[in-house]
């Protein structure tokens, strides 16, 4: 805790330049999710058949748990719920069965395509919309409608996450509450990376983070955030709740041949350290907000 409690400071007196990702075209960022959907290979079954999509829930939940907990999909019964970026609709799926009255809109047709199939499967149903979020008007003019603005890794993706932000603001409901996820940047991820990668030059972050970000490489666009970053992107909502978690204990190898061995740095944290060491260096940065 003490040496990483140190590298933070080194953070802190090294000032980081935040990389701008907003001349990247859209199209870019749809072909990267196109080519490989978030998540695709989280079971080894046929892609598309029930078997595969109950398996990919299961993975998905097992090692990110903090979602279920996030989300409290149980709680939406009967409300209006936007989920922004869906990908292969995990989350979506979980929503509709608990009731939520459900919209999805998805940049990457094979995602979208993934997520109809998967609703057919499970006989469930919601209104898709295939397009970019930063154009999010252009599909939903309703303004106050939804009672959740739901979206996970998905704005730090889009060349303008202000714009998605902007435009989920007439969208929410007075009441209404947006949950999202976003990268952090002081996160084990990025000590991980410059570990391994050896660069440990604090002006490369960004790029670092976007090029290692997802389970495939290239990612075109990963912004990350720092507390105060997070803060100031949300800076027209009122903030409820912001705080860190989720760091992948997994050995990653084994993790690709779908078998679970924790790293044998994190087999001998009580689950109540690593708890903690989450909270100040998880890779995900969770808000609750609303409309001021
Ligand atoms: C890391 S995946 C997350 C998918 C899903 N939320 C999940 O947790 O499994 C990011 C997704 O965001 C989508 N995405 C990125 N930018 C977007 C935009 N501007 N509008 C809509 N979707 C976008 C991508 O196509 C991709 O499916």
């Amino acid at each position: 805790m003490k040496i990483l409690r140190c590298l933070l400071m080194l953070f802190l007196i090294n000032p980081i330049f935040g990389r701008d990702f907003s001349t990247v075209s859209i199209e870019k960022v749809a072909r990267f999710w196109d080519k490989r959907p978030c998540n695709i290979r989280h079971s080894n079954q046929p892609i598309g058949t029930r078997a595969y999509f109950d398996e990919v829930e299961q993975r998905k939940y097992f090692v990110e748990p903090h979602i279920k907990q996030f989300a409290e999909f149980e709680t939406w019964r009967g409300k209006r719920v936007l989920e922004i970026g869906c990908g292969m609709g995990t989350e979506a799926v979980n929503f509709a069965r608990a009731g939520a009255i459900l919209t999805v809109i998805e940049l990457s047709p094979e995602s979208l395509e993934l997520t109809k199939k998967r609703f057919a499967i499970y006989g469930l149903t919601a209104n898709f919309i295939l397009g970019n979020a930063e154009e999010l008007d252009k599909f939903l003019p309703e303004v106050e409608y939804f009672d959740l603005i739901w979206s996970f890794g998905v704005i730090h993706h889009s060349p303008n996450p202000e714009t998605i932000l902007n435009k989920c603001k007439s969208l929410l409901k007075q009441n209404g509450e947006l949950r999202m996820m976003v990268y952090a940047k002081l996160s084990y991820k990025l000590f991980y990376l410059m570990h391994e990668t050896g660069v440990w030059d604090f002006n490369a972050v960004d790029d670092l983070l976007a090029g290692y970000s997802e389970a495939q490489t290239g990612c075109p666009i990963t912004y990350s955030y720092t507390l105060e970053e997070a803060q100031k992107l949300f800076a027209e909502f009122k903030i409820l709740n912001i705080f860190k978690t989720h760091i992948f204990p997994w050995n990653i190898e084994k993790y690709i041949a779908h078998q679970y061995e924790k790293e044998a740095c994190f087999k001998q944290i009580s689950p109540e350290l690593f708890k903690q060491l989450e909270a100040e260096l998880g890779w995900h940065l969770l808000i609750r907000a609303q409309k001021i």
